[in-house]
């Protein structure tokens, strides 16, 4: 059995995603359980350079996970031989012209989402990647996390029948920055710097439903800037440009409707901060992050239409629980593990740079729809 080591440049290590999910929920655990064990028995062993704009900031990081390798210099680290990966989780806006330049430097790519600010950037990435014939891979989290995993199961064991709605919900309230602190970065809510839900929310839903339930084939969307004024780090008022709510109807293929609200200002009365409903004739499922119900056909009940009288039933008790039959792991780390392997001995791999720029391809046009107030058709990626 032996060691052998994987050079990952790793841009915005100093942000939320970078910082948590990926450095240490992903590749710092990987660290610690002595590499990823591949299919001859070796061990894949992570070497983290940490890149970023702010040396300081950089520094404190890898003192206090005993990194030793740093830089504010992008273009030397991707420059250096034994640097095989480039991940990014930088702000939207700093993504394309980054990817570009590892691409020319010949490594494989490994991205947050969306992969662009727009398409044209998202699609022309992933033809130059092909190009190149480097392997690139994109953050497609939410797959991998428990509640989505009990779904897919369900649909694949056919749980469902015919599956006709999924009605998903997520959200919860971003404060404005005010009086209290808000808990995520102001740049989300200036069009200008990159943000907006639909961009940041609409590339999360188009994988979720193109993966457990097939191809997206039109979008209705209306979005609203519910709050309109918010404060940044540092306290000054800004005007949010970017929309904090996204109101959307997706048909997919065979004629199933999806319709998911997604907002930043809305207070939450769920379980979990994002659910899906799913309906079908043989059953319904209700999933979140971690947990999943179901209702049977013939477990149903007859609800009876009458406002004069309190509700008789406990519905919300009439679930069961979908059991784990599994150990789930962090889901940023299921994935890093998977493109690990797809980089290090070929491994099958499908979250590329195409079904990224699907998920850009749908922000778009669901802004598109709002705009200009109507049904638009997605057309296929080439
Ligand atoms: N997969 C997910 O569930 C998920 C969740 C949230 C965010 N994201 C994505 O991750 C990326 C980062 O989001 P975040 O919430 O971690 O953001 P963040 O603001 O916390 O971090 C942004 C990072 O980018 C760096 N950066 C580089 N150039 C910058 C510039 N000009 N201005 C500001 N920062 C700059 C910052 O230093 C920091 O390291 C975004 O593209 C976002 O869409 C993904």
């Amino acid at each position: 059995m032996a060691r052998r080591t994987i050079g990952i440049v790793l841009n915005g290590v100093t942000g939320r995603m970078g910082y948590r999910q990926h450095l240490v929920r992903s590749l710092l655990a990987l660290r610690e359980q002595g590499g990823l064990p591949l299919a001859n028995g070796d061990r894949l062993y992570p070497e983290l350079v940490l890149v970023g704009r702010n040396e300081a900031k950089l520094r404190e990081i890898a003192e206090r996970h005993g990194l030793t390798d740093w830089t504010t210099d992008l273009a030397t680290a991707l420059a250096r031989p034994e640097v095989e990966i480039y991940f990014d989780a930088q702000v939207t806006a700093q993504r394309e012209k980054a990817l570009r330049l590892a691409i020319e430097a010949g490594k494989h790519i490994y991205t947050e989402k969306p992969t662009a600010e727009d398409l044209a950037g998202a699609v022309d990435l992933a033809r130059l990647a092909d190009a190149a014939g480097i392997k690139h891979g994109v953050v497609q989290d939410k797959l991998f996390l428990p509640g989505l995993l009990k779904l897919k199961r369900l649909v694949d064991g056919g749980f469902f029948g015919r599956i006709l709605s999924i009605r998903g919900e997520f959200g919860y309230w971003v404060f404005e920055g005010d009086w209290q602190a808000a808990q995520r970065p102001s740049w989300n809510y200036r069009s200008q710097d990159g943000g907006g839900i639909v961009v940041d929310m609409f590339p999360h839903w188009h994988y979720v439903l193109e993966q457990i339930f097939g191809p997206v084939k039109t979008v209705t969307a209306h979005v609203s800037t519910h709050v309109p004024t918010r404060w940044d780090e540092s306290g000054a008022a800004y005007d949010a440009t970017a929309d904090d709510a996204a109101y959307g109807i997706f048909e997919l293929e065979g004629g199933v409707i999806a319709q998911i609200n997604s907002s930043w200002a809305v207070r939450v009365h769920r379980d979990e901060l994002v659910e899906f409903q799913v309906d079908g004739t043989e059953g319904s499922a209700v999933a979140g992050l971690r947990n999943c119900r179901i209702q049977h056909r013939a477990s149903t009940p007859k609800p009876v239409w009458n406002p004069d009288l309190p509700a008789t039933e406990d519905f919300r008790a009439q679930w069961q629980t979908v059991p784990d039959n599994d150990e789930f792991d962090n889901g940023f780390k299921a994935q890093w593990e998977l493109f690990l392997r797809y980089v290090a001995e070929d491994a099958p791999y499908t979250w590329d740079l195409w079904a990224g720029a699907r998920g850009v391809q749908l922000a778009e046009l669901g802004l598109q729809s709002a705009r200009e107030g109507r049904r638009v058709e997605i057309t296929e990626l080439s």
